[in-house]
């Protein structure tokens, strides 16, 4: 087994890490306060090809492999987890879809506007009754005569709703069949029938905007219909299978900006005439910190890893995703408690970190549902 990561790898990693530290960073709160979608910094982020990373360069992406995903993804979601929700709705929801189910010509045309960052992508399954329950969906797809589609219905939560262009959509096209009957197809914002409700105030990732959406008789082409009729719901899982290696790489990233700001403050901070980073109680807490991270860090390399073999990767996922939400919400809270009076204050980013920590253990699956998915895979049983 190599830990060592290749140059292409690290070259990625280290483009990620510039922008964030140079751009994203020191804008970041700013957009958490004014909630503002950051437009310009998205830009820069698809013109350095971080938008469509896995994305093979005939579809205008940076053609590189699962583990550099992970690396830029934690680097941007250090600077600022709100981009990090973005890039990776883009990458690993929208374009990943599309790549592995798609048509020449929707790739051609919708993975590369998203991947050369020209226009933002979203993912739409969620609905105001359906969330973890994701096969209960109500959003109706019907089809025609002539092979078109008529789509009625809601969606709630969708990440870059707002400002989206295309949408990857579930909508069932066969009620009696359930997850059997569930067809995805790749919406055009532009086209008449499509609706956006307001954007939804939120507790952390302000800047990434999240809205309701509706369509009243929108019509689908049979050519936007994503995959095979009737496959929408495993489109959708095997996708949220890699969006979720993108989140368990956000949540190392807030972990590992929550963990830093720490190590720095208990070097400096003096309590009883001395740095309270001297105290066993605080070491044990660094030390805690510093194993959680690393665990959840090489959990979610080894999804990245079984991805990139081309091999079945549910699993993997699943518990990467678990322990590094998990981890990323516990060490944000302890650096809110080591910084006490100041982890509480607006003057630093720690209650940022803090606010921003909770949605990995809620989007993309709960941590519920990780554990569901996990146990399901181990024991066979349902
Ligand atoms: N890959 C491929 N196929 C899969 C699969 C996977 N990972 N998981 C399930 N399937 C298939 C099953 O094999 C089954 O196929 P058959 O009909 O051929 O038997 C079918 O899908 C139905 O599977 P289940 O019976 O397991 O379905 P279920 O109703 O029990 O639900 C679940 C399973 C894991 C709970 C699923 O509903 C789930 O993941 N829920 C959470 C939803 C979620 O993560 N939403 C995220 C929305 S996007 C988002 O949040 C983005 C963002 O924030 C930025
Ligand atoms: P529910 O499903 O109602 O769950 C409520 C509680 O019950 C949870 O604690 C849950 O874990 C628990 N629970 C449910 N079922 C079980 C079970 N079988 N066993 C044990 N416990 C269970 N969705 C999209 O489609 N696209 C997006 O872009 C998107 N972006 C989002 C952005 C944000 C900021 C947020 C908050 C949500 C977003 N979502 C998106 C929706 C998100 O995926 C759902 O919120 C999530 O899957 C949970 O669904 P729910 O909120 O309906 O909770």
């Amino acid at each position: 087994m190599d830990f060592r990561f290749t140059e292409e790898q690290l070259m990625i990693q280290d483009v990620a890490r510039r922008i964030a530290r140079e751009k994203i960073a020191p804008s970041a709160e700013h957009f958490d306060r004014s909630g503002e979608f950051p437009l310009e910094n998205i830009r820069t982020l698809g013109e350095n090809g971080l938008m469509g990373i896995e994305v093979p360069a005939e579809y205008g992406g940076a053609g590189m492999d699962p583990i550099s995903y992970v690396l830029a993804m934690i680097e941007i979601a250090a600077g600022d987890a709100a981009h990090s929700t973005i890039m990776s709705v883009n990458n690993s929801l929208f374009c990943n879809g599309i790549l592995t189910h798609g048509t020449e010509a929707q790739k051609q045309t919708y993975v590369r506007a998203i991947a050369e960052g020209a226009h933002i992508g979203a993912f739409a399954l969620t609905e105001p009754q359906s969330g973890s329950d994701a096969t209960a969906m109500r959003c109706r797809a019907t089809k025609q005569a002539d092979g078109r589609f008529v789509i009625n219905g809601k969606k709630s939560w969708i990440t870059s709703g707002p400002v989206a262009r295309y949408i990857v959509l579930f909508a069932m096209t066969d009620p009696d069949k359930s997850a059997r009957g569930i067809t995805a197809f790749i919406i055009d914002t532009d086209k008449p029938g499509f609706h956006r409700g307001k954007t939804e105030p939120k507790l952390g990732i302000r800047a990434s905007a999240t809205c309701e959406i509706e369509f009243t008789d929108y019509v689908a082409e049979a050519d936007e219909v994503l995959g095979q009729e009737g496959h929408g719901f495993k489109i959708a899982m095997g996708v949220l299978d890699a969006g979720r290696i993108g989140i368990a790489s956000q949540a190392i990233g807030i972990g590992r900006a929550a963990y830093e700001a720490t190590l720095a403050y208990v070097r400096e901070r003096k309590a009883f005439g001395q740095p309270i980073g001297t105290f066993q109680m605080t070491q044990a807490k660094i030390a805690d910190m510093k194993c959680k991270l690393d665990a959840a860090t090489l959990l979610t390399l080894r999804a990245a890893w079984v991805k990139g073999q081309g091999e079945r990767f549910t699993n993997e996922a699943a518990i990467a995703k678990l322990t590094a939400s998990e981890a990323c919400m516990w060490i944000a809270h302890q650096a809110v408690q080591i910084h006490a009076g100041m982890g509480y204050s607006k003057e630093m980013p720690i209650e940022r970190y803090f606010r921003d920590a909770k949605i990995t253990e809620i989007y993309e699956g709960t941590s519920e549902i990780q554990r569901l998915v996990i146990a399901r895979n181990e024991t066979g049983l349902r």
